[in-house]
Parts: structure tokens; C-alpha cells; sequence
């Protein structure tokens, strides 16, 4: 099996990551993590009563698949733990471990560029416009059956956008060295094709 090869890919909320994300990994046959899950997890627990660190320090893989992680209000309790330097602080080791593993790693996220993995071997930052990221998310949620309205998935990407870039632990923004793609007139097969092309550019050096 080949040696670690870390892909971080950041960007703000509904920018497309997950979508990237899972094609490049499946693309690559690296493995795949969804950072945002562990915070998403973190958030549930809040909501259900429990301290934000506690429930980091102890977050076990039956966490990343109880209840509904992909709601809105998962969303935003996910963004008031993200604030929380001990919250993160328990979340860095899994990570790291994950993004080094024989075989090559793809992690999404907001600050794997910039904190979790500054030595990466590739940066992506994944951007559109908060307009297109909240109509891309509406059409998701609405899918899974959620009663949202356009109105308030714009309000809520906004929301989590301005607290997860004004934060001071690991706030969001491009690594110097990442490249940032601009999803917001692109198709998901474009988009893709464009992070695979300029990942296989780092690959080869
Ligand atoms: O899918 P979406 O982009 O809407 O969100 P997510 O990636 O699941 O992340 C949910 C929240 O977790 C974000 O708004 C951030 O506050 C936080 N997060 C973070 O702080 N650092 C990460 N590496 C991943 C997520």
C-alpha cells in the first residue's frame, strides 16, 4: 500500500466539500473524513444537555451516526462548539492520525489546511457564493425531508460563515498555499474534474 498522502479541502458552509471531497478520495481510492461530522456530533450532545468538551473528549463512532447531524439546528450548535479551543483541542489527534494513514487521506473541513494539517501535500479551498451555497443546501435539505425555507438557509449559512471566520482558534481561511476553486458557476462534474486536476499537479511534483 502507498504511503500517507493528506488532501485538505476547506471552504465555508455548502461550499460542495462533501461532494469534492468523497469523488476525489473515490477518484484517488484514498479514505475519506467528513471533519464537520465530529463537530456536528459534538453539537448533538450539546443539544441534548451535555458539556461541548466532555462530549468531544469522549466522542465515539456511534455519535457520527445518531440523530439528524445534517440539520440546521445541528448546523449551528455544531458552529458554537467550533468556537471552543478545548473542544478542538480533543478533536486534533483523530485527525491528524486519520490524514497520516498508509494509503492517503482526504479531510474536509475549515482549518485542515491551516491547523490540522499545514503539511498536506495538497490544499484545496472550495468557495461559491453564499447565494449559491444556500440554494445548493435548500435543495438538499428540502430532499431529506427537512421544513426549511430558502430565506432561512441563506440566514443560517451566513450566520455559521461570519462565526466560523471571526473565531479566534482556527478561524476559516485558505492556507497561503491552497488553491481555491469557485464552484459558484461550475457543475458538481466540473467541479470535481478541476480539484482532481489540480491535486494530481501536487501528486506529481
Ligand atoms: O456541511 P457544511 O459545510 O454546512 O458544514 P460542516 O462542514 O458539516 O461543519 C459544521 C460546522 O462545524 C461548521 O460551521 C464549523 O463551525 C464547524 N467545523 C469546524 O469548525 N472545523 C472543521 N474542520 C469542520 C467543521
Amino acid at each position: 500500500m502507498p504511503g500517507p498522502f493528506t488532501i485538505a479541502i476547506d471552504g465555508p458552509a455548502a461550499a460542495g466539500k462533501g461532494t469534492i471531497s468523497r469523488a476525489v478520495a473515490a477518484h484517488f481510492g484514498f479514505a475519506h473524513l467528513d471533519t464537520g461530522l465530529l463537530y456536528r456530533a459534538v453539537g448533538a450532545r450539546m443539544l441534548l444537555g451535555q458539556d461541548p468538551a466532555e462530549a468531544a473528549l469522549g466522542l465515539t463512532a456511534e455519535d457520527m451516526e445518531t440523530g439528524d447531524l445534517r440539520s440546521p439546528e445541528v448546523a449551528q450548535a455544531a458552529s458554537r462548539v467550533a468556537v471552543m479551543p478545548e473542544v478542538r483541542d480533543a478533536l486534533v489527534d483523530f485527525q491528524r492520525s486519520f490524514a497520516r494513514r498508509a494509503g492517503g487521506a482526504v479531510l474536509d473541513g475549515r482549518d485542515i489546511g491551516t491547523v490540522i494539517c499545514p503539511r498536506a501535500e495538497a490544499k484545496l479551498f472550495v468557495t461559491a457564493s453564499a447565494e449559491v451555497r444556500a440554494r445548493r443546501r435548500y435543495e438538499e435539505l428540502v430532499a431529506s425531508g427537512a421544513d426549511v425555507s430558502p430565506e432561512q438557509v441563506l440566514a443560517d449559512v451566513r450566520e455559521r460563515d461570519a462565526r466560523d471566520r471571526d473565531r479566534a482558534t482556527a478561524p476559516l481561511k485558505p492556507a497561503a498555499d491552497a488553491i481555491e476553486i469557485d464552484t459558484s458557476d461550475m457543475s458538481v462534474e466540473a467541479a470535481v474534474a478541476a480539484a482532481i486536476e489540480a491535486i494530481s499537479k501536487r501528486r506529481l511534483g
